[in-house]
């Protein structure tokens, strides 16, 4: 897709971070943009932003994992735009920290709640809506770098994006017909609020395995303020989508770090392989200890990705 002026496009997390810099690129390029997003600050200040600016753009208050609110968010674009959107972000997410084995079951249900089942819901709500309106369009997924490999300190979130990573490839495949393109943005890091996950948790399920306090909150803050800009990120995107790529990777050299990703898989198929991997993770972790990165200083003091106090039982790593 190269053309983008008066396309309707719906992002949900449209109000903070990756998603309200997509809606600043997408609005610039001539999109009626409708944001989607669970937390009403965000949603205010985005609006504010947009209207200063005289920008087409509509702000819904949704909780992405409602599927019955999802769909009146759906009715609710096409009487406000006449149609339903040409192009769908599903970018909203949320992440947390702690060791695999303290996760409980309401880390799994929050986080793959909302990162895939959130997604799941986008693509089941507007995907026959799009096929049905006949006109082609875009669906761009916000995964994660993380979903290439299983991560010990944050396993729900990386299952999520693996799935996440799975899914869309089934979608891009499925939807070629019907002329809808499919992309998976794969970032590692980005400037971004979701160090305030945890703001959004239900309240059922807020029984946690880990330690979530206000200063984890703090020293998330500032890991995060390392990231890439949102609005440089979706440029990146953009690219991605007008070249209709599958995997969007903000990399340097993407085709190395992934080669250099799979070599991981492959070694872990053998038991020489094995073993070879195992000793290089460790000597990864000891180095990281040693000159911890810019974005990691504080991590220990702040105690984050710890298991819950009450847990003893969990080793330190
Ligand atoms: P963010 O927190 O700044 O923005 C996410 C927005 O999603 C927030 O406004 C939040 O209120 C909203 N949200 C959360 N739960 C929701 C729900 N149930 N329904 C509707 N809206 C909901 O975070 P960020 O970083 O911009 O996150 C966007 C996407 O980028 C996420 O999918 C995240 O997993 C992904 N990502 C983030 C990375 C980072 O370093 N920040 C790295 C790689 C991927």
């Amino acid at each position: 897709m190269k053309d983008f002026a008066g396309k309707v496009a719906f992002i949900t997390g449209g109000a903070s971070g990756a998603g309200f810099g997509q809606a600043k690129v997408f609005s610039e390029a001539g999109c009626r943009v409708v944001i989607a997003d669970v937390r009403q600050d965000h949603l205010d200040q985005a609006v504010a932003y947009f209207k200063e600016r005289k920008a087409q753009v509509h702000a819904i208050r949704l909780d992405i994992t409602d599927r019955k609110a999802y769909a009146a968010a759906a009715d609710e674009v096409e009487r406000v735009f006449g149609s339903p959107p040409q192009l769908l972000f599903n970018t909203a997410g949320v992440n947390t920290f702690g060791p695999t084995e303290a996760s409980t079951f309401e880390d799994y249900d929050w986080v793959i709640g909302v990162d895939l089942g959130g997604v799941i819901n986008g693509m089941v709500t507007f995907v026959p809506r799009m096929i049905k309106a006949g006109k082609g369009g875009y669906i761009a997924t916000v995964s994660s770098w993380g979903g290439f490999m299983g991560q010990p300190g944050c396993a729900p979130y990386s299952a999520a994006k693996a799935a996440v990573n799975n899914l869309m490839e089934s979608y891009y495949t499925a939807l070629k017909p019907y002329g809808i393109g499919v992309s998976v943005l794969c970032p590692t890091g980005i400037k971004s609020n979701i160090g305030e996950s945890t703001f959004t948790r239900p309240k059922h399920l807020e029984n946690t395995g880990y330690h979530v306090t206000d200063q984890t909150i703090e020293f998330m803050r500032k890991h995060y303020s390392f990231g890439i800009d949102p609005v440089d990120l979706a440029k990146i995107l953009k690219k991605g989508i007008e070249d209709e790529i599958l995997y969007v990777i903000p990399l340097p050299d993407p085709e190395k770090a992934l080669r250099d990703n799979f070599e991981r898989v492959i070694n872990y198929t053998t038991p020489q392989g094995t073993k070879r991997q195992d000793e290089l993770e460790k000597k990864r972790r000891e180095e990281r200890k040693k000159n911890p990165a810019p974005n990691i200083q504080g991590a220990d003091e702040a105690r984050w990705g710890r298991a819950r106090p009450d847990i003893t039982w969990v080793k330190e790593r």
